[in-house]
């Protein structure tokens, strides 16, 4: 599934160009993202326990997000899931990727200003 959705996800005109500056064209690269994502999707649908990683801020690092490449993520995670999967096992991917994006993108993009600012290590809060 993962590799079937990014195999989409590079050729996208939108998001392809975010994949191949965060990741690059490496065949190994892309192995280990796709391992990490099989690692993701088996806990999220299975609770196996075998994901252990920071989706929010690996989004955070990427200065190219947008808010509306969401809506393109979740069209093209949907079709893959439509072509592999019953529709009761789609329906329940497509629900939990929906869930994710949304709070990914709240909060990404829809935090309040003050709560936005960074805080360096050395610093305290007032
Ligand atoms: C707005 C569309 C999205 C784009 C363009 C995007 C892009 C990326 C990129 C480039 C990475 C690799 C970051 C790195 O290795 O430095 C990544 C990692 C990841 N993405 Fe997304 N993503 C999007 C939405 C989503 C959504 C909706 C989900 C989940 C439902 C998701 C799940 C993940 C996970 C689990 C990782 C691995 C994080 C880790 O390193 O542990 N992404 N994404």
């Amino acid at each position: 599934m993962a590799g079937r959705f990014y195999a989409r996800a590079r050729r996208d005109e939108l998001l392809g160009p975010v994949f191949a500056r965060a990741i690059g064209e490496s065949d190994v690269a892309w192995a280990a993202h796709l391992a990490r994502l099989s690692d993701f999707w088996s806990s999220v649908m299975l609770t196996t326990g075998r994901y252990h990683g920071d989706p929010f801020s690996a989004h955070l690092r990427l200065s190219a997000l947008q808010p509306a490449m969401f809506d393109r993520w979740l069209a093209l995670f949907g079709e893959t899931c439509a072509e592999l999967f019953e529709p009761d096992v789609a329906d329940a991917f497509r629900e939990r990727a929906e869930r994710i994006a949304r709070s990914l993108r709240m909060g990404l993009f829809e935090r309040l200003p003050a709560r936005r600012r960074v805080i360096r290590p050395d610093e305290t809060r007032a």
